[in-house]
């Protein structure tokens, strides 16, 4: 984007905690300022000599980026899928990297800076790639936006909230939520402020209101100025924040100077709509070459960022691995700054092997190649989701219907009933038998996210809701696990753990489509449909 057509990020210095305005920069990292002028003989830090690494060379075989064919081939199941995944021959197709402790050329990836003790802005390839890539994809909407990395999103979003956030604070994040950022904030007195969903994800009516009716005495602490989201891949609803709907909460932000964190590792697994497998092709080709693609995607909330207020945490952990234990930050240069201070004196910079093979494997594969390989993912991870929706509807009867639940409003739900077969369980006014569960296809990222009609358990009007050992949900979960099957409890997910959203309702499954190859993962759809359906009978 021309720099010049857009201003620079405004003055958000009164967001800073007051831990991050007492970080000063530790005395041994501000001598690097000096460090790399030709012919400086450094005698100033405590840094092992080069010489003394065993690592000569750090070398790999890595997966070509069209490794993963953009055809969809999700019906297909056991070990010919796997193979299958690589486009052109039975065996993944590789290409050599190399590392050196010493190259000859400048600009290549030095294994002896990349070892030794370096700067919390990391290694200078890979803040160039990033910076480009950032720039070409995301677009911010203001000039002066800095990257900095960091060891993946978990460590993003504690970095930023010790930066930007006291004890006692409220942020504001979805009703339902990932776990791990909750965990994160508990131990220094922060907690989340849920803000009700719908089929986009957060809602800018219900963020409006809560921030405007904020009543200090009742709430018990300030209006919050900090929102954390996952728009992308929603953890653990699946839905995708459209730009309208980001538009709206920005200037909701804007409105009410409230920082957004935009936690987005499943921003490129965006999957479009769930087509059934009757109406869809055996093996359809991706129409769109990897530009169409990349512009086809809902955009990242720094489009529209002209001030400066976002701060957007990025992973490499779904892309590349996650133990490369990599991401960045991007942000307003004052924020990268403080971040920065906070970086040197915790893990002081991202591992230097992580750092390094990163680095060589996006230079190996340039920009297009990155895109490439991202776009054959997205692919993939839309069989995993069609193929897991596909099994379910094997084993069950859907009945499509809308939803009074607040976060599925508007949307296309799917009821599940047993389908009717073998001995029947007791029948409702249509005819279809007990309503199971219900759920709404996820339109990008990792999970499906379905609501178990527990209101249809045969014990579920004469036991104690309030004990949790009752929890009906707590006991299916028990018995599909005794069964062989794991699936993460929906209470895990809710903001306010004490007050889950559930009014009506009783739980919720996340099941992640992620991992399992397509064998197992129809075997577990198979063992959680028999454990569901005896549930329901007892
Ligand atoms: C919303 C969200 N944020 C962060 C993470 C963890 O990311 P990282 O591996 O980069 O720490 C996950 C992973 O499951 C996630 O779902």
């Amino acid at each position: 984007m021309a720099s010049e057509k857009r201003q620079k990020a405004i003055d958000l210095s009164h967001h800073l905690s007051y831990v991050s305005r007492a970080r000063t920069t530790s005395p041994l990292k501000g001598l690097s300022k000096y460090m790399g002028r030709p012919g400086l003989i450094s005698l100033a830090g405590g840094m092992p000599s080069e010489t003394y690494f065993p690592f000569e060379t750090v070398s790999a075989d890595v997966l070509v980026p069209d490794s993963f064919t953009l055809k969809e081939t999700g019906q297909e199941s056991g070990i010919s899928w796997f193979w299958k995944l690589f486009a052109r021959s039975n065996k993944p197709k590789t290409a050599p990297v190399s590392i050196p402790k010493f190259p000859e050329a400048p600009g290549d990836v030095n294994l002896a800076v990349a070892l030794q003790y370096g700067t919390a802005t990391g290694i200078p390839q890979l803040q160039k790639f990033i910076k480009d890539f950032v720039d070409k994809v995301y677009q911010p909407a203001y000039s002066d936006y800095s990257i900095l990395v960091q060891t993946g999103n978990t460590d993003g979003w504690s970095r930023v909230m010790q930066t930007i956030m006291n004890p006692g604070e409220g942020f504001l994040t979805e009703e339902w939520t990932y776990p791990s950022a909750v965990s994160a904030s508990k131990p220094f007195g922060m907690h989340p402020v849920p803000v009700a969903m719908d089929k986009d994800g957060m809602s800018s009516i219900d963020l409006r209101k809560v921030l405007s009716e904020w009543d200090e005495t009742v709430r018990g602490c300030r209006r919050p100025h900090v929102m954390y989201t996952v728009p992308v891949g929603q953890n653990p609803c699946g839905s995708t924040m459209g730009a309208t709907r980001k538009k709206e909460i920005y200037d909701v932000c804007v409105e009410y100077d409230v920082i957004i964190v935009e936690d987005d590792p499943y921003f490129f697994l965006q999957q479009g709509d769930y087509v059934p497998k009757t109406d869809r092709g055996s093996e359809s080709a991706s129409h769109l070459n990897d530009e169409d693609w990349l512009s086809s995607l809902d955009p990242s909330y720094l489009k529209f960022d002209y001030e400066g207020r976002v701060i957007r945490l990025d992973t490499f952990s779904k892309y590349i691995a996650p133990g490369s234990r990599l991401g960045w930050h991007t942000c307003n240069p004052l924020f990268a700054e403080r971040l920065e201070r906070q970086g040197e004196t915790s893990a002081q910079a991202p591992c230097g092997f992580g750092q390094s093979l990163v680095t060589q494997l996006l230079m190996t594969w340039k920009y297009d190649g990155y895109i490439r390989w991202l776009h054959g993912l997205a692919v993939q991870y839309k069989a995993r989701r069609d193929f897991f929706i596909d099994c379910l509807a094997d084993e069950f009867h859907f009945e499509p219907s809308s939803s009074e639940i607040s976060f599925w409003k508007g949307c296309q739900v799917f009821d599940a009933y047993p389908k009717q077969s073998g001995k029947r369980l007791f029948m409702s006014e249509k005819g279809l038998g007990t309503k199971l569960f219900s759920f709404v296809p996820p339109s990008s990222g990792m999970f499906i996210w379905i609501q178990i009609h527990f209101e249809n358990h045969p014990t579920y009007r004469s036991r104690h809701a309030d004990e949790p050992d009752e929890r009906l949900e707590m006991q299916l979960w028990t018995k599909i696990a005794e069964a062989g099957v794991l699936v993460s409890p929906g209470w895990f997910f809710a903001a306010d753990t004490e007050n889950p959203p559930t009014d009506e309702v009783e739980g919720h499954f996340r099941i992640s489509f992620s991992n399992s190859d397509f064998e197992s993962l129809k075997k577990a759809v198979h063992v959680f449909s028999k454990c569901t359906k005896d549930f329901f009978k007892a």
